[in-house]
């Protein structure tokens, strides 16, 4: 699982320099890949942060992760320097949306590579 802040029209640096250098082990693993960002939930916010992740993900066309999400950002311009800290306030975290998408994720985990029930405790991993 990748997340990512998106910041000034791109991905966090620490993530992009994650699949540059990564992006053929990526490439042969099932990778769910997030990005954090947009303002509010309006439509055209999250197109346009879904745009900024797609771009970095189209620097690294072998990675073609199982499902791409965008949730929204939080911003506290207390937190931030100069001019970002007169940006408004906002949250646009939808927590069930990130629980439902969570849920999901684990469960097309699960059904790549099944843990039984009675190896929990072992930590082994059952490939049926
Ligand atoms: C200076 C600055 C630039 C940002 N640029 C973008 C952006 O281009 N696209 C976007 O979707 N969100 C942008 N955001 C929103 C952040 O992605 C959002 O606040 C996110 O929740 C930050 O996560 P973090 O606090 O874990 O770093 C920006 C936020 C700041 C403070």
């Amino acid at each position: 699982m990748l997340g990512t802040a998106l910041y000034m029209g791109r991905a966090h640096h620490d993530a992009r320099r994650l699949l540059k250098r990564f992006h053929r082990a990526l490439a042969t693993t099932p990778v769910a890949v997030f990005g954090m960002g947009p303002r509010t939930l309006e439509e055209r916010d999250v197109t346009g942060s879904r745009n900024q992740l797609r771009a970095a993900l189209a620097k690294v066309p072998d990675v073609e992760p199982l499902t791409v999400a965008v949730f929204g950002g939080v911003l506290r311009p207390a937190e931030q320097c100069f001019p970002f800290n007169r940006m408004p306030e906002s949250d646009a975290r939808d927590w069930e949306a990130i629980r439902a998408w969570a849920k999901k994720i684990a469960e097309m985990y699960y059904e790549r590579n099944p843990v039984s029930a009675d190896s929990t405790s072992s930590g082994s991993v059952a490939r049926l």
